[in-house]
């Protein structure tokens, strides 16, 4: 198989979320620097990769991996350690097939699609004008529903009693677990219960690198309410997780708010607003926060013959809570994070690359690079000096080049610190310390590195 383009004038268009949206000055040179650096340094690869690849599949390397891994954490530390009234959950992909019956997605989690009689290809009706953007004939199918969950099958055998869907979202498994999580919790209404796994969908047309891909993981709280409360949450979590992108240092040009018309609602929503992200193809989703009303409890009561209800026993009433459901992509945010970190600049007539990615998200918080490598006394001490601050944060040893080029590499992965031993560290056990950004170095004493860092990263 051919590797797939990444970028064509056929999916920069897919890539709108909402039909037709358009930027007058599309950037496409920047996700194009992108999509190169992550290959080049480790974020981001193409899938199944050695054989040709397998279109809109990409895999984390190890910088990727651990921006994601860092990405989740600090949601996870924003949402459960620092708050009291979310609890986390970890679900299974595979659940009973009455789940999406009763979800209505079995009915309702559908694109209407058309097929080129001409080339063959499917499309999402709703993002082409009427004509094929493979091979521009208008010669199109009749529009047809299309349902987005994958089919597998349980078991050794493949008949329709073994059927079972990947799961397309998260939540399900937070609705189906709700009494079990009320029951050991013990927690009053409002209260939330979060998770962060994969989802799977069926996208009739994937694309824009890691924006739409049919595996993706998702960040979800569904956050339960007294229906009288709901209006009141939902604004709260619209601007809670707009907040949250800005605290790991997302810039407010590239963020904005859009309100869900009513009938782009979906199936199961009130209420809605995007936070979307200024990507270099558009604005598009990063997050959907919705307010689910009772839907998906009132849905799982009446499909399971449980009673999903909270129990206020100070009033001695049953509440169906309404559910306030801040939904974001692991895989977006990093991707919005990436484009918004990345600069270049001039420095001495050369081009620096620059990842200014926060604290809280730079993959490699510091690398240690001996000047000389061909001084065993140097190169000992970078070593020693390595070896004692990884126990306390992720860095890195290199001495694979030389430094300007070594401070180019880590610039460009967004490394915070760089350390550089050199002849002087001998005699006066101090090293200098380089700012990614300020590229300002100082002399700090191997003794302090410790506290220096405690202040600078934690
Ligand atoms: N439970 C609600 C829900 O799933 P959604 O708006 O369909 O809502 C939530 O999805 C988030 O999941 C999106 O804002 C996006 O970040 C991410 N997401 C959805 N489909 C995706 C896809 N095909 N590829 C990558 N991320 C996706």
């Amino acid at each position: 198989m051919k590797t797939p383009p990444i970028f064509t004038p056929r999916n920069q268009e897919d890539m709108a979320d909402r039909p037709l949206q358009t930027e007058p000055n599309i950037k496409m040179d920047t996700i194009e620097k992108i999509v190169s650096l992550c290959k080049r340094r480790g974020f981001i690869f193409q899938g199944s990769e050695i054989y040709g690849g397998l279109a809109n599949t990409w895999d984390y390397g190890p910088l990727g991996a651990e921006l994601k891994r860092n990405i989740k954490d600090a949601w996870w530390r924003a949402n459960i350690y620092q708050r009291q009234d979310i609890v986390g959950l970890d679900s299974a992909i595979l659940m009973h097939p009455k789940v999406w019956e009763a979800s209505g997605h079995l009915q309702n989690f559908a694109d209407l699609s058309v097929d080129c009689k001409k080339c063959k290809k499917r499309w999402r009706q709703d993002q082409i004008r009427g004509k094929c953007p493979e091979c521009g004939s208008n010669e199109l199918t009749e529009a047809r529903l299309f349902n987005l969950m994958f089919k597998t099958f349980q078991g050794p055998v493949e008949d329709n009693a073994s059927l079972a869907y990947l799961r397309p979202e998260t939540a399900q498994g937070i609705f189906v677990n709700f009494l079990n999580v009320v029951d050991v919790s013990r927690k009053k209404l409002p209260f939330g219960i979060a998770q962060v796994g994969k989802s799977f969908r069926n996208e009739i047309t994937p694309g824009n690198f890691t924006f739409r891909t049919r595996e993706f993981e998702q960040m979800e709280i569904e956050y339960f309410v007294r229906p009288e409360d709901a209006d009141k949450s939902y604004e709260y979590w619209v601007n809670e997780r707009y907040n949250w992108y800005l605290g790991l240092g997302m810039k407010k040009e590239n963020l904005r708010l859009r309100p869900h018309a009513k009938d782009e609602l979906a199936h199961y929503a009130k209420a809605c607003s995007d936070i979307e992200y200024n990507f270099p193809f558009g604005w598009s989703e990063l997050e959907g926060i919705a307010n689910r009303g009772d839907f998906d409890l009132a849905q799982h009561s009446k499909f399971s013959g449980k009673e999903l209800v909270f129990f206020d026993a100070a009033a001695k009433e049953k509440i169906v809570p309404y559910i306030i459901e801040p939904s974001g992509g692991v895989d977006r945010a990093a991707l919005a994070f990436l484009v918004d970190a990345y600069y270049e600049e001039k420095v001495k007539d050369e081009t620096r690359a620059v990842l200014r990615l926060s604290k809280e998200l730079a993959p490699i918080k510091a690398a240690v690079l001996p000047l000389l490598k061909n001084r065993p006394e140097i190169v000992q001490m970078a070593r020693a000096i390595y070896e004692s601050l990884r126990s306390q944060f992720y860095c890195v040893y290199d001495d694979t080049a030389a430094i300007g080029k070594l401070y180019r590499r880590q610039d460009e992965i967004g490394t915070l610190f760089c350390l550089t031993v050199d002849v002087q560290s001998l005699e006066d056990k101090q090293v200098t310390v380089r700012d990614r950004d300020t590229m300002k170095q100082e002399r700090i004493s191997i003794e302090r590195l410790k506290d220096y860092f405690t202040k600078e990263l934690f």
